[in-house]
């Protein structure tokens, strides 16, 4: 079954699931996102901030496919958000992944506390790097509602999509339903909250129920919700379970039970997008 390809507001798309390589060590990155494209994953989420845009560059070579049969996702790290600094990083980037654009680039953290708040410049930088053809598509990470809002009101470019912490034990509604009203798509990072969720008694049900794997449950409940996922694994069996996500469905009510696993800001396993003030 192909993977379903989710409209972005610029005209193109992207493959609902993806391979995320936050964590991997640059040594086993190669391995890794090899492995992911023999499975048939097309879409993979590195990030400067990452250490491995190299070797994700050189597994998408080794693979054989043509570099249009790939989306390639990177972010722009966060001590380069002055317009300079953010344009050499972007050059660097394209240069360590070895390619002559990416498919989507996003500003990695808003980090409304540095630069004096100013995220919008930011914005614009990455709004040139969209009209010179180096990046297909732009957006943002961790951007919060009032983040966005102020993106459209001081722009004219509406991010592709924004990338957030989103999984049963932190909905983010607010923010995900601000992303849907304005065709933002939303991508979910820590999809299963770093594994965190896969204990929970009502996964595990489900997973006994249906005969698949709790990764797979929770995978499977963000694509009927519409997310975008690309959760990261080492293991090649796991890779090619988190991949498996078209041959089974979840009843709706049980869609809903698992939403209802939301602890809010309790459940967040990384940073407060607002406060988070980390610039290196
Ligand atoms: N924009 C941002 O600020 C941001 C922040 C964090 C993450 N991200 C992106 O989101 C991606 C995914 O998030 P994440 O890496 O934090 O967490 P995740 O995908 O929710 O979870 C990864 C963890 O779950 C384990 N795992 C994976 N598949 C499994 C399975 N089928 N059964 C049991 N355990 C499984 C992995 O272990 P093994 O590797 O040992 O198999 C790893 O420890 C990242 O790689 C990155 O691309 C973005």
């Amino acid at each position: 079954m192909p993977v379903p390809k989710i409209d972005l507001n610029d005209g193109r798309t992207i493959p609902q699931v993806g391979f995320g390589v936050f964590k991997i060590p640059p040594a086993d990155t190669a391995p890794a996102v090899g492995r992911a494209l023999e499975v048939g994953y097309r879409h993979i989420d590195t990030a400067q901030m990452y250490g491995n845009e190299k070797e994700v560059g050189e597994a998408v070579r080794a693979s054989g496919l043509d570099r249009a049969d790939v989306f390639v996702t990177s972010k722009l790290n966060n001590g380069f958000h002055r317009r300079d600094d953010a344009r050499r990083a972007f050059e660097t980037t394209l240069s360590d992944l070895g390619f002559e654009y990416v498919d989507l680039f996003l500003i990695h953290w808003p980090l409304p506390t540095l630069y004096d708040g100013d995220f919008v410049s930011t914005w614009r930088t990455l709004a040139e790097f969209r009209k010179d053809g180096r990046a297909r598509s732009i957006g943002v990470s961790n951007f919060q509602v009032g983040h966005l809002e102020r993106l459209a009101a001081e722009t004219d470019e509406v991010p592709a999509v924004n990338q957030i912490e989103l999984h049963p034990y932190l909905l983010n509604e607010h923010v995900r339903a601000y992303g849907q009203e304005h065709g933002i798509a939303t991508q979910a990072w820590s999809p299963i909250a770093k594994g965190t969720v896969l204990d929970d008694p009502l996964v595990t049900s489900l997973a006994h129920k249906l005969l698949r794997s709790p990764a797979q449950i929770v995978l499977r409940w963000h694509l009927q919700r519409g997310n975008i996922v690309f959760p990261k694994s080492t293991t090649p069996s796991r890779i090619q379970q988190n991949f498996e996500l078209f041959d089974f469905q979840l009843e709706l009510d049980d869609v809903e039970k698992i939403a209802a696993l939301d602890r809010g800001e309790a459940g967040r396993t990384g940073p407060n997008p607002d406060t988070f003030a980390r610039a290196s």
